[in-house]
């Protein structure tokens, strides 16, 4: 199968049928999303709660961005793999965005990368595509806003606000961005722009009429527990297996039955 590109995005919203994303944060779960044939992966900077243990995704560095690309982007031989551009890595001007947005493609081997905000940061996508590096918008809950936002609140439900976001939506395209991430924002909203927009929209918390669907690996998988949105559906109870098989390995150690004669040598 060949890799997944930015063409595939728009044949697949054209003819149809559902884009895959999830998140992976580093090399073994890389080779799993990779070898399930999920279409995108996404190392998001969401890595800052789910495996950093931070509050939020602010304190998370570009440096720490690339560190994870590199080995998401070693594992991926058929995702497409996108780097989620980290809080101040491109707000202030439009020559960090692009100088950063460079570094996830050419240290860290991403084919594209993500970014929140609507037309505040049009300029930095402009910039960023003439560069030739795809971008991936990312407007309505945006958790790098969470302080404006006063907490991860759904957006868009007032008639002022869902007009705000389907104008934002626009603002974003014309810029050159070749898909748009929509967050935590009402079903209905989300069809409006999906059907509005020639790029493909990818949902997580934005129903099911969008062109696809990412999710945080760790909710899907039950590894990260400490805060579970409504809109997470968990498929299995990983960290109830993990602890499992590490307790049994205590109470094994602890009584004196592992190592047995099998795991030793003569
Ligand atoms: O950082 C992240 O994981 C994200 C989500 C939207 C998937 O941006």
């Amino acid at each position: 199968m060949p890799k997944f590109t930015i063409q595939d995005f728009l044949k697949k919203k054209t003819e149809r049928r559902k884009i895959t994303m999830l998140t992976a944060y580093d090399y073994p779960f890389a080779r799993i999303v990779d070898e399930a044939g999920i279409d995108v992966i996404l190392v998001g900077d969401s890595l800052g709660m789910v495996v950093q243990g931070h509050e939020n995704t602010l304190p998370v560095t570009m440096d720490e961005m690339i560190y994870h690309t590199k080995m998401v982007a070693r594992a991926a031989r058929n995702s497409m793999v996108i780097g989620d551009m980290p809080f101040m890595s491109y707000q202030a001007s439009v020559e960090d965005a692009v100088r950063n947005a460079g570094r996830f493609i050419k240290e860290a081997g991403a084919q594209a990368v993500k970014l929140e905000g609507g037309a505040e940061i049009a300029p930095q996508i402009k910039a960023m595509t003439k560069a030739d590096i795809p971008v991936m918008a990312h407007i309505g809950l945006t958790p790098q806003s969470i302080h404006r936002m006063g907490g991860y609140k759904v957006q868009g439900k007032s008639e002022a606000s869902a007009k705000r976001l389907i104008e934002e939506a626009h603002i974003v395209e014309d810029a050159g961005a070749f898909s748009l991430l929509l967050e935590a924002i009402p079903m209905e909203l989300a069809k409006k722009i999906t059907e509005e927009l020639s790029i493909p929209t990818i949902g997580i918390g934005a129903g099911h009429y969008c062109d696809g669907q990412v999710l945080v690996l760790y909710d899907v998988i039950g590894l990260f527990e400490r805060f579970v949105p409504k809109f997470v559906k968990q498929y299995a109870n990983i960290k109830e297996d993990i602890s499992k098989a590490v307790m049994a390995y205590r109470d094994e150690v602890e009584a004196g039955k592992f190592p047995s004669k099998e795991h030793s040598f003569k």
